[in-house]
């Protein structure tokens, strides 16, 4: 089934569906004459493999428009990969109510306007509200620790090199700074935010609140402290909210399980149906659990950072000049590049096309070995065999993940009805190349459902109903597979480094 980048998150749709009748154009835009292409209101910027310009379309739109991709989403339908964007301030809304929460009591943990924030190894996140549960604001920023190492191992050894305090420092000044952006875009003062919720993975909240990273460099890895507790904004030098502000800290399950699974978890909803389903957010640690049989259980794996755009020789982040697209046409390779501009780099969903066409073109062979050495994607950017074997470390280990997690259960992977994908990378990808190239297991193709940044989604749910905590509290208790020692995951693990 083709994919649709729709406002940059994709969607696997039916071949020959019309872009009115996607999920996403119809939660978050208007049929003004109902579909019937009278009105020439329902304009999209479309690009990709789509029907041709109808004859109502060539009379609706100017020339300039139609130069420009302009399409009626009534009169065109989705004939292969594309891309759709709402445009002006149709786009602006899709992005504040963005289709991830599940409805929910209000039941909110402040008075006049709370914050809901993420902070993720790469991006911080954070989302404003009000005492109603309207969405008021929405922003992002990299995460500034970056400088001090791409993953959660290389910022623990810096913390116990002593910059601990600089960590903390860097990371409460961008969340200082994210709640100052959300309340200049909502035209508030910030100490009128009265409550916020931060999420986060175990590491990230142990160097928010300055706790010693120490437990977590080495064997047995127990985390001292989980967190599920409420600090205030003066306990965490939030200077931009009033010091008694109340923060509560979502609960992790274990040094690598972090907060960031169990609200994610909450906005999934896996856990309130009686079917077998998984979660999985592919990061540079891939964090996944398991909801069988009424029981919880989670794993963690290194997976290093090629699906972030790092470690590959060409890497970059999700941003202008990165290509986040390959596809195969004609036997030769094509790439779309973020902003239309002239490629600089490949990001993670990129990684992921690219090895699955290489494959398909059969320039790359099953144990990895890739032709020449070298293949071009798009000049200047090219893909190394170095590279290759980056994505075969980082696929195996998040694919023998999900595989130890099922057997330890005991249970085939067909038994799963749901896996949902998490996080921003997993936003991007391209399912059938992530099967194809065995990141996920094939058998779980039709299961997949992409669900964006749901740790930031379950923030937000529990922040605008506290009650809900008691929920995240009972996740946090699942048990936790160890890999490290797993002969199972060893056994997988190699099995699955091969494509
Ligand atoms: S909804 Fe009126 S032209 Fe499409």
């Amino acid at each position: 089934m083709p994919t649709v980048l729709f406002n940059d998150v994709s969607y696997t749709v039916p071949a020959g569906s019309r872009i009115s009748d996607l999920p996403p154009y119809k939660e978050t835009a208007a049929l003004p004459c109902g579909g019937h292409g009278k009105c020439g209101k329902c304009k999209v910027t479309a690009t990709g493999n789509l029907s041709p310009l109808s004859e109502t379309e060539r009379e609706s739109l100017t020339s300039d428009e139609i130069t420009a991709g302009v399409r009626l989403a009534c009169c065109t339908t989705v004939e292969g990969d594309c891309a759709v964007r709402l445009s002006g301030d149709r786009a602006a809304s899709v992005i504040r109510t963005a289709g991830d929460m599940p409805e929910i009591t209000l039941c909110p943990a402040f008075t006049a306007y709370g914050a809901a924030i993420d902070i993720g190894t790469t991006t911080l996140a954070a989302r404003l509200y009000d005492a109603d549960g309207a969405l008021l604001a929405e922003a992002s920023r990299l995460n500034p620790q970056s400088a001090y190492g791409a993953d959660v191992i290389s910022r623990i050894e810096a913390a116990l090199r002593g910059e601990a305090h600089a960590l903390a420092e860097v990371v409460r000044r961008a969340i200082n700074e994210l709640l100052t952006e959300l309340s200049e875009a909502a035209d508030i003062a910030p100490d009128s935010i009265d409550g916020a919720v931060i999420t986060g993975n175990t590491v990230m909240l142990h160097l928010l609140t300055e706790t010693s990273v120490e437990p977590l460099s080495h064997a047995p890895f127990a985390a001292k402290r989980l967190f599920g507790e409420v600090l205030t904004a003066s306990e965490l030098s939030l200077s931009t909210l009033a010091p008694r502000t109340q923060i509560y800290l979502p609960p992790c399950v274990s040094a690598f399980v972090g907060a960031d699974i169990t609200t994610a978890l909450l906005a999934s909803g896996i856990c309130r149906g009686q079917e077998t389903a998984l979660l999985v957010d592919i990061g540079t640690n891939g964090e996944m659990a398991l909801w069988h049989g009424g029981k919880l259980s989670f794993c963690s794996t290194a997976a290093g950072p090629a699906f972030e755009g790092a470690g590959i020789s060409m890497g970059m982040g999700g941003k202008e000049g990165a290509i986040d697209r390959v596809y195969l046409v004609n036997g030769r390779l094509t790439a779309h590049v973020i902003g239309n501009t002239a490629p600089v780099g490949i990001c993670g969903s990129g990684v992921v096309d690219a090895v699955a066409c290489l494959l398909d073109a059969e320039l790359l062979d099953e144990t990895g070995y890739l032709e020449d050495g070298l293949a071009v994607i798009a000049p200047p950017v090219t893909f190394t065999q170095e590279d290759v074997r980056a994505v075969q470390l980082a696929k195996s280990a998040i694919h023998a993940g999900i595989r130890t997690l099922l057997h330890t259960a005991g249970i085939a992977p067909e038994a799963v009805a749901t896996l949902a994908i998490a996080g921003g990378f997993g936003s991007y990808l391209g399912t059938a190349n992530a099967c194809k190239i065995g990141l996920l297991p094939s058998e779980l193709r039709t299961a997949i459902r992409v669900i964006g940044n749901a740790a930031l989604a379950g923030a937000s749910i529990i922040l605008l109903n506290r009650d809900l905590r008691e929920e995240c509290a009972c996740y946090a208790k699942g048990a936790v597979v160890e890999l490290s020692t797993n002969p199972v995951f060893a056994d997988e693990y190699m099995e699955r480094m091969l494509f």
